[in-house]
């Protein structure tokens, strides 16, 4: 797992006929993609499901995870989609996660909604973290959870608890019956833990986040994850009110990538570990020519949001469009999301 400090950056038990099971899927050779047995597909309130992943090999425990990490799920068609883990730290006999059935799902969600049940094989990436904890006393912690966001924030309120710090929380959601995980917020209130919460329908409105976070400390940490005008609501706010340690997780891009800079010609990239060159127009991202190519290589957002197709860079370099990267690790040129990224150098060799 690459370190991202500020990520700038996402789920009932059923009975089914045995023709509705999906086949146990092929496990690419991608290092860390592994199998899972989908053990219980829970709703937790409307349109949002908790699914409880367990390895399919017996003594063959997941790999651990941080607070805030996320796992991808590759699904029926290629498909593959991100959801954070909400489960606690130290859990290496099961992964947790949240699914919202959304209406502008690109259908990964709704297939996992629609098809997705317990007994299934399915699978699934190591974790990757881009909305670290800061662990580190005496630092007080100050969460706001937007809907079915509020899952990687529960994994790091079970973190928090486990090391018997406390922490506030400010769950948002347009009403009651449609926040998520509610009940297990509530419970953590027993641990440490305080929530405020704001209900649209119940408030008149949206929340006024300003409001909510002005009676912190500047030395706190904000963490906030949500919607995306949400997160743009909370970056605006805490500059405002003069908070520097400020982290989001977006899991759609904030806006679509536009040129930053004119891109004209083509770039001739070598993939090192694949014994592949290539030529690649320097307007394009270069996954797709990497895939038609027979290149194996993990991704899942292609949005430049998650990590998970970030590359190495041995030479050359890339023109950076995605939200993973803070400002210094583009400069540095060390490594790039080929989904979204841009080759702006006329050679490239890349760790691939
Ligand atoms: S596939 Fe998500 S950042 Fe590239």
């Amino acid at each position: 797992m690459t370190p991202h400090p500020v990520a700038q950056n996402h789920t009932t038990e059923l009975l089914i006929s045995s023709d509705q099971r999906l086949p146990i899927s092929p496990v690419a050779p991608q290092s860390g993609r592994r199998t899972a047995l989908v053990k219980a597909v829970n709703t937790v309130c409307s349109g949002v499901v908790s699914i409880e992943l367990c390895p399919a090999a017996e003594g063959e425990p997941f790999p651990a995870f941080e607070a805030g990490a996320h796992i991808d799920l590759h699904l029926q068609g290629g498909m593959v989609r991100s959801y954070s883990l909400h489960n606690a730290p130290g859990e290496s006999n099961r992964y947790v996660i949240g699914v919202l059935n959304d209406s502008a799902s690109r259908g990964g969600s709704r297939w996992i909604h629609e098809h997705l049940r317990a007994g299934d094989h399915i699978p699934i990436s190591s974790p990757r973290n881009l909305f670290a904890l800061n662990e580190q006393q005496p630092a007080h912690s100050v969460f706001v959870a937007g809907g079915i966001g509020v899952t990687p924030i529960l994994s790091m309120l079970r973190r928090l608890v486990q090391l018997g710090r406390g922490a506030h929380v400010i769950l948002c959601a347009r009403s009651r019956g449609g926040a998520p995980f509610l009940d297990e917020l509530t419970q953590l209130t027993n641990q440490g833990i305080t929530l405020h919460t704001h209900f649209d329908d119940e408030a008149g409105g949206p929340p006024s986040l300003r409001s909510l976070l002005m009676e912190h400390q500047q030395h706190d940490h904000f963490y906030c994850c949500g919607p995306s005008p949400m997160l743009t609501n909370f970056e605006s706010t805490c500059a405002e009110l003069g908070f520097a340690n400020v982290h989001v997780e977006r899991f759609k891009a904030d806006q679509p990538a536009s040129p930053k800079m004119a891109l004209t010609g083509s770039c001739i990239v070598e993939l090192r570990k694949s014994g592949v060159t290539m030529e690649i127009p320097k307007n394009k991202p270069a996954l797709q020519a990497f895939l038609d190519a027979g290149v194996d290589i993990e991704f899942s957002c292609e949005e430049g949001v998650c990590g998970a197709c970030e590359t190495r860079i041995l030479e050359g370099e890339a023109e950076h469009r995605d939200s993973v990267l803070s400002g210094a690790q583009k400069a540095a040129q060390k490594s790039m999301m080929v989904c979204v990224s841009r080759c702006r150098s006329d050679r490239m060799v890349l760790d691939l």
